[in-house]
């Protein structure tokens, strides 16, 4: 193993709660249900695709342009709340992990749909810390389309089998796998039918490289 990309919400830092956040904001507004599942079905994937599971449970269609509105909306609201975060929302666990895999020469990477990762990365701290950043700004398919990774392991110059994706969604598993990577998921992911190694701790890497 060469290399370790990390999806980034909800696996180097928690913004998945807040994606969770300014959706329901979105949902009570439009009056469409919105619960922990349908949230856990958007993990992964582009703003837009999240936007339409948000809608299968509306009771009329909206057009393009509101669809745009509404995406840029819930952007808006996730983007504030971005803008809250430091250096300290960075976990001790994932800061001394990340540390110690750098440490036994891995290169490490992001592997992020999200196009927001530089922000992110800026607020954590970490804009010069990875060895490539492959997010939702040079991609054209979201997961599960392996796109991500596959730029990533480009990025590195690794192929795939030199890899281990570390995810917290389905979607993501599906997009390791896809792509040739081994994978490590977490949360929802660690019980995935495809994925490699279910973890129980974002730590428990360092027995896996
Ligand atoms: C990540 C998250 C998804 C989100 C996507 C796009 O993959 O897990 O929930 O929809 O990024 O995020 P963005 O910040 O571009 O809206
Ligand atoms: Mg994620």
């Amino acid at each position: 193993m060469k290399a370790v990309i990390f999806d980034l919400d909800g696996v180097i830092c928690f913004t998945d709660r807040y994606h969770y956040k300014a959706w329901k904001e979105i949902a009570d507004e439009i009056r469409v249900p919105f619960d922990e599942a349908t949230n856990n079905r958007m993990r992964g994937v582009s703003r837009m695709a999240s936007l339409e599971i948000l809608l299968e449970g509306a009771d009329r269609s909206f057009s393009a342009t509101e669809k745009e509105a509404l995406a840029e909306r819930k952007n808006g609201i996730y983007a504030a709340l971005l803008d809250e975060m430091s250096p300290s929302d960075l976990s001790d666990e994932v800061r001394d992990t990340l540390r110690e895999l750098r440490k036994r020469g891995l290169l490490l990477a992001i592997g992020s749909s999200s196009r927001n990762t530089k922000k992110i990365l800026g607020k954590l701290g970490l804009s010069d810390f990875f060895d490539a950043v492959s997010d939702g700004t040079n991609i054209t398919r979201s997961k599960p389309d392996p796109e991500v990774f596959l730029k990533a392991a480009e990025m590195l110059r690794i192929s795939p089998k030199e890899a281990l994706v570390v995810e917290d969604a389905a979607a993501g598993i599906e997009a390791a796998n896809a792509g040739g990577f081994a994978s490590a998921g977490l949360g929802e992911a660690a019980v995935q039918p495809l994925v490699t190694h279910p973890l129980a701790h974002f730590s428990d890497l360092l027995q896996l490289v």
